[in-house]
Protein backbone atom coordinates (compact mmCIF):
# COMPACT_ATOMS: atom_id res chain seq x y z
CA UNK A 1 0.00 0.00 0.00
CA UNK A 2 1.55 3.60 -0.89
CA UNK A 3 1.94 6.00 2.33
CA UNK A 4 -1.00 8.36 2.32
CA UNK A 5 1.49 11.61 3.10
CA UNK A 6 5.04 11.55 2.58
CA UNK A 7 5.30 15.00 4.54
CA UNK A 8 3.35 15.71 7.88
CA UNK A 9 3.87 18.38 10.34
CA UNK A 10 2.66 18.04 14.08
CA UNK A 11 2.23 20.06 16.96
CA UNK A 12 1.82 23.31 15.25
CA UNK A 13 -1.34 25.45 15.76
CA UNK A 14 -2.57 26.26 12.13
CA UNK A 15 -3.69 29.58 10.82
CA UNK A 16 -5.95 28.28 8.00
CA UNK A 17 -6.74 31.71 6.58
CA UNK A 18 -9.93 29.66 5.53
CA UNK A 19 -11.66 30.48 8.48
CA UNK A 20 -15.34 30.58 9.39
CA UNK A 21 -16.68 34.19 9.52
CA UNK A 22 -16.35 37.29 12.42
CA UNK A 23 -15.70 34.57 15.21
CA UNK A 24 -12.83 32.68 13.69
CA UNK A 25 -11.22 34.59 10.84
CA UNK A 26 -8.15 33.29 10.57
CA UNK A 27 -9.41 29.62 10.76
CA UNK A 28 -7.49 28.39 13.71
CA UNK A 29 -6.95 24.61 14.40
CA UNK A 30 -5.05 24.88 17.86
CA UNK A 31 -2.78 21.34 19.10
CA UNK A 32 -3.10 21.02 14.76
CA UNK A 33 -1.04 19.03 12.04
CA UNK A 34 -1.00 19.00 8.35
CA UNK A 35 0.06 16.57 6.15
CA UNK A 36 1.33 16.77 2.46
CA UNK A 37 1.65 14.37 -0.56
CA UNK A 38 3.13 15.60 -4.18
CA UNK A 39 3.26 18.93 -2.94
CA UNK A 40 -0.19 19.45 -2.46
CA UNK A 41 -1.89 19.38 0.82
CA UNK A 42 -3.72 16.15 1.72
CA UNK A 43 -5.27 16.68 5.00
CA UNK A 44 -5.24 18.73 7.78
CA UNK A 45 -7.15 18.78 11.63
CA UNK A 46 -6.26 18.33 14.71
CA UNK A 47 -3.04 16.27 15.75
CA UNK A 48 -5.34 13.80 17.80
CA UNK A 49 -7.59 13.44 14.56
CA UNK A 50 -4.54 12.65 12.71
CA UNK A 51 -5.26 9.06 10.13
CA UNK A 52 -3.96 5.96 11.38
CA UNK A 53 -0.15 4.97 9.52
CA UNK A 54 -0.19 9.18 8.30
CA UNK A 55 2.82 9.07 9.87
CA UNK A 56 4.23 5.81 8.69
CA UNK A 57 7.10 6.74 5.24
CA UNK A 58 6.42 10.37 6.09
CA UNK A 59 9.25 13.14 6.80
CA UNK A 60 7.58 14.02 10.41
CA UNK A 61 8.55 17.76 12.10
CA UNK A 62 7.94 18.24 14.97
CA UNK A 63 6.66 22.02 15.47
CA UNK A 64 6.90 22.01 19.16
CA UNK A 65 3.92 24.70 19.13
CA UNK A 66 4.99 27.04 16.04
CA UNK A 67 2.54 28.62 14.42
CA UNK A 68 1.72 27.73 10.87
CA UNK A 69 0.53 30.07 8.78
CA UNK A 70 0.03 29.63 4.39
CA UNK A 71 3.44 30.46 3.11
CA UNK A 72 3.08 34.71 3.00
CA UNK A 73 2.68 36.33 -0.31
CA UNK A 74 4.20 39.50 -1.31
CA UNK A 75 1.88 40.91 -4.39
CA UNK A 76 3.07 44.24 -4.89
CA UNK A 77 6.90 44.58 -5.68
CA UNK A 78 9.62 46.46 -7.65
CA UNK A 79 12.21 44.18 -6.46
CA UNK A 80 14.85 44.29 -9.62
CA UNK A 81 16.40 47.34 -10.14
CA UNK A 82 19.79 49.21 -9.83
CA UNK A 83 21.20 51.40 -7.93
CA UNK A 84 19.29 53.25 -4.66
CA UNK A 85 17.27 56.80 -3.99
CA UNK A 86 18.41 57.70 -0.61
CA UNK A 87 19.82 60.89 -1.90
CA UNK A 88 16.50 61.74 -2.62
CA UNK A 89 15.03 60.40 0.22
CA UNK A 90 17.13 62.81 2.08
CA UNK A 91 16.05 65.89 -0.71
CA UNK A 92 12.38 65.04 0.25
CA UNK A 93 13.61 65.52 4.49
CA UNK A 94 14.22 68.75 3.46
CA UNK A 95 10.88 69.40 1.84
CA UNK A 96 10.92 68.63 -1.75
CA UNK A 97 7.86 66.59 -2.61
CA UNK A 98 8.07 63.43 -4.65
CA UNK A 99 6.28 65.14 -7.62
CA UNK A 100 8.83 67.66 -7.67
CA UNK A 101 11.52 64.94 -7.68
CA UNK A 102 9.81 63.35 -10.59
CA UNK A 103 9.40 66.96 -12.97
CA UNK A 104 12.85 67.44 -12.30
CA UNK A 105 14.19 63.98 -13.88
CA UNK A 106 14.95 62.24 -10.96
CA UNK A 107 12.01 59.93 -9.30
CA UNK A 108 11.16 56.73 -11.37
CA UNK A 109 13.29 57.95 -14.32
CA UNK A 110 16.62 58.06 -11.71
CA UNK A 111 15.93 54.40 -11.52
CA UNK A 112 15.46 53.82 -15.09
CA UNK A 113 18.86 55.51 -16.12
CA UNK A 114 20.62 53.01 -13.29
CA UNK A 115 18.54 50.40 -14.30
CA UNK A 116 19.47 50.68 -17.88
CA UNK A 117 23.19 50.88 -17.59
CA UNK A 118 22.87 47.87 -15.23
CA UNK A 119 24.09 44.77 -16.76
CA UNK A 120 20.99 41.70 -16.51
CA UNK A 121 24.15 39.64 -13.81
CA UNK A 122 24.05 42.71 -12.08
CA UNK A 123 20.44 43.93 -11.75
CA UNK A 124 19.94 39.70 -10.37
CA UNK A 125 23.09 40.38 -8.32
CA UNK A 126 21.01 43.59 -6.73
CA UNK A 127 17.89 41.51 -6.34
CA UNK A 128 18.66 38.54 -4.79
CA UNK A 129 19.59 39.50 -1.07
CA UNK A 130 16.47 41.84 -1.18
CA UNK A 131 14.30 38.88 -2.14
CA UNK A 132 15.78 36.23 0.64
CA UNK A 133 15.27 39.43 2.96
CA UNK A 134 11.49 38.47 2.34
CA UNK A 135 11.80 34.67 1.83
CA UNK A 136 13.51 34.76 5.40
CA UNK A 137 10.33 36.19 6.52
CA UNK A 138 8.39 33.16 5.44
CA UNK A 139 7.29 34.88 1.85
CA UNK A 140 6.97 31.93 -0.34
CA UNK A 141 5.45 34.02 -3.10
CA UNK A 142 6.47 37.27 -5.09
CA UNK A 143 5.03 39.82 -7.48
CA UNK A 144 7.60 41.40 -9.11
CA UNK A 145 7.13 44.15 -11.84
CA UNK A 146 9.33 45.42 -14.51
CA UNK A 147 8.59 49.32 -15.01
CA UNK A 148 12.48 50.87 -14.53
CA UNK A 149 12.97 49.87 -18.70
CA UNK A 150 10.70 51.90 -20.38
CA UNK A 151 11.78 50.57 -23.34
CA UNK A 152 10.98 46.73 -24.69
CA UNK A 153 14.72 45.09 -24.02
CA UNK A 154 15.46 46.83 -21.02
CA UNK A 155 11.59 45.98 -20.13
CA UNK A 156 12.38 42.25 -21.01
CA UNK A 157 15.52 42.16 -19.06
CA UNK A 158 13.92 43.32 -15.87
CA UNK A 159 11.46 40.43 -16.10
CA UNK A 160 13.99 37.96 -17.49
CA UNK A 161 15.93 38.65 -14.14
CA UNK A 162 12.69 38.00 -12.59
CA UNK A 163 12.13 34.30 -13.96
CA UNK A 164 16.28 33.96 -13.44
CA UNK A 165 15.71 34.71 -9.45
CA UNK A 166 12.49 31.89 -9.32
CA UNK A 167 14.61 29.55 -11.10
CA UNK A 168 17.44 30.05 -8.78
CA UNK A 169 15.92 30.28 -5.80
CA UNK A 170 12.66 28.76 -3.66
CA UNK A 171 10.11 31.18 -4.12
CA UNK A 172 7.38 31.43 -6.64
CA UNK A 173 7.84 34.82 -8.80
CA UNK A 174 4.74 36.14 -10.78
CA UNK A 175 5.50 38.42 -13.31
CA UNK A 176 4.02 41.87 -14.11
CA UNK A 177 5.39 44.03 -16.92
CA UNK A 178 5.04 47.77 -16.02
CA UNK A 179 6.16 49.43 -18.99
CA UNK A 180 3.73 52.39 -18.47
CA UNK A 181 5.34 53.16 -15.50
CA UNK A 182 6.68 56.93 -16.86
CA UNK A 183 7.33 58.74 -19.40
CA UNK A 184 11.43 57.66 -21.43
CA UNK A 185 13.10 60.53 -21.53
CA UNK A 186 13.21 60.02 -25.36
CA UNK A 187 9.54 60.23 -25.39
CA UNK A 188 9.87 63.30 -23.14
CA UNK A 189 6.24 65.36 -23.61
CA UNK A 190 5.37 62.72 -26.18
CA UNK A 191 3.47 60.77 -23.67
CA UNK A 192 0.77 59.63 -25.33
CA UNK A 193 2.85 58.42 -28.47
CA UNK A 194 4.65 56.30 -25.59
CA UNK A 195 1.49 55.18 -24.15
CA UNK A 196 0.66 53.73 -27.94
CA UNK A 197 4.13 52.55 -28.54
CA UNK A 198 3.26 50.08 -25.06
CA UNK A 199 0.10 48.84 -25.88
CA UNK A 200 1.45 48.51 -29.88
CA UNK A 201 4.76 47.01 -29.81
CA UNK A 202 5.97 46.29 -25.66
CA UNK A 203 2.79 44.52 -24.51
CA UNK A 204 2.59 42.16 -27.02
CA UNK A 205 6.08 41.64 -27.65
CA UNK A 206 6.32 40.44 -23.64
CA UNK A 207 3.49 38.77 -23.92
CA UNK A 208 5.12 36.65 -26.86
CA UNK A 209 8.45 36.24 -24.64
CA UNK A 210 6.53 34.34 -21.74
CA UNK A 211 8.11 36.72 -19.35
CA UNK A 212 5.11 38.74 -18.01
CA UNK A 213 2.47 37.33 -16.61
CA UNK A 214 0.13 40.23 -16.21
CA UNK A 215 0.24 43.98 -17.09
CA UNK A 216 0.52 46.80 -14.61
CA UNK A 217 0.34 50.84 -15.47
CA UNK A 218 0.68 53.48 -12.99
CA UNK A 219 -2.35 55.97 -13.68
CA UNK A 220 -1.73 59.39 -12.87
CA UNK A 221 -2.12 62.30 -14.59
CA UNK A 222 0.60 64.35 -13.59
CA UNK A 223 3.88 61.81 -13.86
CA UNK A 224 2.10 58.63 -14.67
CA UNK A 225 -0.94 58.31 -17.48
CA UNK A 226 -4.15 59.39 -18.14
CA UNK A 227 -7.14 56.61 -17.34
CA UNK A 228 -7.68 56.72 -21.63
CA UNK A 229 -3.95 55.88 -22.47
CA UNK A 230 -4.43 53.01 -19.34
CA UNK A 231 -7.31 51.60 -21.03
CA UNK A 232 -5.36 51.81 -24.55
CA UNK A 233 -2.65 49.61 -22.90
CA UNK A 234 -4.91 47.48 -21.28
CA UNK A 235 -7.19 46.84 -24.12
CA UNK A 236 -3.94 45.35 -25.40
CA UNK A 237 -3.37 43.26 -22.45
CA UNK A 238 -6.53 41.76 -22.80
CA UNK A 239 -5.95 41.13 -26.39
CA UNK A 240 -2.44 38.83 -25.33
CA UNK A 241 -5.07 37.00 -22.63
CA UNK A 242 -2.61 38.72 -19.73
CA UNK A 243 -4.59 40.08 -16.66
CA UNK A 244 -4.12 43.61 -15.56
CA UNK A 245 -3.34 45.37 -12.50
CA UNK A 246 -3.25 49.26 -11.96
CA UNK A 247 -1.32 51.49 -9.70
CA UNK A 248 -4.20 53.83 -8.78
CA UNK A 249 -5.60 57.29 -7.30
CA UNK A 250 -1.95 56.57 -4.74
CA UNK A 251 -1.67 60.41 -5.09
CA UNK A 252 -5.33 62.05 -6.37
CA UNK A 253 -8.23 60.68 -7.80
CA UNK A 254 -7.87 59.62 -11.33
CA UNK A 255 -10.39 57.63 -11.87
CA UNK A 256 -8.37 54.76 -11.33
CA UNK A 257 -10.37 52.66 -9.30
CA UNK A 258 -13.38 52.64 -11.69
CA UNK A 259 -11.02 52.34 -14.13
CA UNK A 260 -9.69 49.02 -12.75
CA UNK A 261 -13.02 47.78 -11.98
CA UNK A 262 -14.57 48.46 -15.65
CA UNK A 263 -10.92 46.29 -17.14
CA UNK A 264 -11.77 43.68 -14.49
CA UNK A 265 -8.52 44.10 -13.33
CA UNK A 266 -6.86 41.11 -10.70
CA UNK A 267 -6.24 44.10 -8.19
CA UNK A 268 -6.28 48.24 -7.81
CA UNK A 269 -3.01 49.14 -5.78
CA UNK A 270 -2.61 52.23 -3.09
CA UNK A 271 -5.83 53.75 -3.93
CA UNK A 272 -5.11 56.49 -0.61
CA UNK A 273 -7.46 58.81 -2.96
CA UNK A 274 -10.01 56.24 -3.91
CA UNK A 275 -13.90 57.27 -3.89
CA UNK A 276 -16.60 55.58 -1.78
CA UNK A 277 -17.47 54.60 -5.79
CA UNK A 278 -14.43 53.48 -7.14
CA UNK A 279 -14.55 51.22 -3.86
CA UNK A 280 -17.97 49.78 -4.40
CA UNK A 281 -17.19 49.15 -8.16
CA UNK A 282 -13.46 47.23 -7.37
CA UNK A 283 -15.85 44.90 -4.68
CA UNK A 284 -18.36 44.49 -7.36
CA UNK A 285 -15.95 43.51 -10.20
CA UNK A 286 -14.17 41.32 -7.90
CA UNK A 287 -10.96 43.37 -8.03
CA UNK A 288 -8.59 43.03 -5.05
CA UNK A 289 -7.40 46.34 -3.20
CA UNK A 290 -3.85 46.22 -2.67
CA UNK A 291 -2.60 48.18 0.19
CA UNK A 292 1.00 49.82 0.55
CA UNK A 293 1.78 51.30 3.54
CA UNK A 294 5.11 51.54 3.12
CA UNK A 295 4.54 54.41 0.48
CA UNK A 296 1.98 56.06 2.55
CA UNK A 297 4.72 56.23 5.05
CA UNK A 298 7.93 56.78 3.55
CA UNK A 299 6.00 59.78 1.22
CA UNK A 300 4.64 60.95 4.45
CA UNK A 301 0.93 60.62 2.99
CA UNK A 302 -1.29 62.23 5.14
CA UNK A 303 -4.69 60.81 3.25
CA UNK A 304 -5.23 57.32 4.57
CA UNK A 305 -6.94 54.63 2.01
CA UNK A 306 -10.93 54.70 2.97
CA UNK A 307 -11.08 51.15 5.25
CA UNK A 308 -14.36 52.20 6.10
CA UNK A 309 -15.26 52.18 2.89
CA UNK A 310 -13.58 48.95 1.86
CA UNK A 311 -15.42 47.11 4.92
CA UNK A 312 -18.65 48.20 3.71
CA UNK A 313 -18.37 47.35 0.26
CA UNK A 314 -16.87 44.19 1.09
CA UNK A 315 -13.62 44.71 -1.33
CA UNK A 316 -11.15 42.10 -0.17
CA UNK A 317 -7.80 44.26 0.94
CA UNK A 318 -4.03 42.90 0.11
CA UNK A 319 -1.18 44.38 2.13
CA UNK A 320 2.17 44.40 0.35
CA UNK A 321 5.76 45.99 0.59
CA UNK A 322 5.82 48.14 -2.92
CA UNK A 323 9.48 47.43 -2.71
CA UNK A 324 11.20 49.75 -4.50
CA UNK A 325 13.67 51.98 -4.45
CA UNK A 326 11.79 55.45 -4.43
CA UNK A 327 8.28 55.47 -2.51
CA UNK A 328 8.56 52.44 -0.82
CA UNK A 329 12.37 51.00 -0.20
CA UNK A 330 10.45 48.18 2.09
CA UNK A 331 12.30 44.85 2.82
CA UNK A 332 9.97 43.20 5.16
CA UNK A 333 6.33 42.32 4.78
CA UNK A 334 6.38 41.47 8.46
CA UNK A 335 6.91 44.98 8.75
CA UNK A 336 4.21 46.05 6.62
CA UNK A 337 1.87 44.03 8.56
CA UNK A 338 2.22 46.83 11.68
CA UNK A 339 2.35 49.39 9.37
CA UNK A 340 -1.10 48.38 8.25
CA UNK A 341 -2.56 47.79 11.58
CA UNK A 342 -1.05 51.13 13.14
CA UNK A 343 -0.96 53.41 10.13
CA UNK A 344 -4.21 52.15 8.29
CA UNK A 345 -5.82 50.76 11.35
CA UNK A 346 -6.67 47.23 10.05
CA UNK A 347 -7.95 44.14 12.11
CA UNK A 348 -4.82 41.85 12.79
CA UNK A 349 -7.13 39.13 10.81
CA UNK A 350 -7.26 41.77 7.90
CA UNK A 351 -3.60 42.34 7.79
CA UNK A 352 -2.69 38.69 8.14
CA UNK A 353 -5.32 37.87 5.51
CA UNK A 354 -3.81 40.44 3.18
CA UNK A 355 -0.76 38.53 2.98
CA UNK A 356 -2.00 35.62 2.20
CA UNK A 357 -5.37 34.81 0.91
CA UNK A 358 -6.42 38.26 -0.32
CA UNK A 359 -2.57 38.78 -2.07
CA UNK A 360 -2.89 35.21 -3.77
CA UNK A 361 -6.41 36.41 -5.44
CA UNK A 362 -4.51 39.45 -6.10
CA UNK A 363 -2.30 37.44 -8.27
CA UNK A 364 -5.00 35.30 -9.61
CA UNK A 365 -3.82 31.97 -8.06
CA UNK A 366 -6.23 30.16 -6.06
CA UNK A 367 -3.91 27.08 -5.99
CA UNK A 368 -2.30 29.10 -2.60
CA UNK A 369 -2.97 31.24 0.93
CA UNK A 370 -4.98 29.20 2.78
CA UNK A 371 -4.04 26.07 4.05
CA UNK A 372 -6.67 24.10 2.95
CA UNK A 373 -6.69 20.20 1.20
CA UNK A 374 -5.97 20.19 -2.44
CA UNK A 375 -3.82 23.47 -2.25
CA UNK A 376 -0.08 24.18 -2.24
CA UNK A 377 1.71 23.27 1.07
CA UNK A 378 3.69 26.42 0.74
CA UNK A 379 4.18 26.80 4.16
CA UNK A 380 5.62 29.20 6.91
CA UNK A 381 6.54 28.56 10.38
CA UNK A 382 6.43 31.19 13.18
CA UNK A 383 7.69 31.01 17.04
CA UNK A 384 5.11 33.19 18.43
CA UNK A 385 2.19 32.59 20.80
CA UNK A 386 -0.63 34.39 18.84
CA UNK A 387 -1.14 35.58 15.34
CA UNK A 388 -1.18 39.04 16.50
CA UNK A 389 2.33 39.25 17.15
CA UNK A 390 3.17 38.96 13.51
CA UNK A 391 1.69 42.35 13.56
CA UNK A 392 3.05 43.56 16.39
CA UNK A 393 6.74 43.42 16.61
CA UNK A 394 8.28 46.61 14.88
CA UNK A 395 11.57 44.54 13.58
CA UNK A 396 12.51 41.04 14.44
CA UNK A 397 11.62 37.60 12.83
CA UNK A 398 10.00 35.19 14.11
CA UNK A 399 9.89 32.82 11.42
CA UNK A 400 11.53 29.72 11.94
CA UNK A 401 10.75 27.51 8.58
CA UNK A 402 9.40 27.70 5.89
CA UNK A 403 8.59 25.63 2.84
CA UNK A 404 7.62 25.94 -0.73
CA UNK A 405 6.26 23.54 -3.64
CA UNK A 406 8.62 23.64 -6.44
CA UNK A 407 6.59 24.21 -9.82
CA UNK A 408 3.19 25.51 -11.01
O1 LIG B 1 4.32 51.90 -6.48
N1 LIG B 1 3.64 54.88 -8.01
C1 LIG B 1 4.44 54.53 -8.83
N2 LIG B 1 5.32 53.54 -8.73
C2 LIG B 1 5.97 53.11 -7.56
C3 LIG B 1 7.10 53.99 -7.18
C4 LIG B 1 8.27 53.75 -8.02
C5 LIG B 1 9.44 54.61 -7.71
O2 LIG B 1 9.32 55.68 -7.02
O3 LIG B 1 10.51 54.21 -8.16
C6 LIG B 1 5.01 52.89 -6.43
O4 LIG B 1 4.94 53.67 -5.47
FE1 LIG C 1 4.27 50.04 -6.95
Amino acid sequence: MTAPFDRVWLNASLATMDGGGTDDPLGVIEDGAIAAKDGRIAWLGRCADLPEGAQAAAQVTDCHGAWILPGLIDCHTHLVFAGDRAAEFELRLKGASYEEIARAGGGILATVRATRAAAEDALLRAAEPRLRGLMAEGVTTVEIKSGYGLDLAAELRQLRVARRLAAELPVEVATSLLAAHAVPPEYAGRRAEYAALVAREIVPAAAASGLADAVDAFTDSAIGFTPEETALVFEAARAQGLPVKLHADQRRDDGGAALAARCGALSADHLEYASPDGIAALAHAGTVGVLLPGAFHVLREERRPDIAAMREAGLRMALATDMNPGSSPALSLLLMLNLGCTLFRLTVAEALLGVTRHAAAALGMADRGRLAPGLRCDLALYRIGRPAELCYWLGGNPCVGRRVVAGR
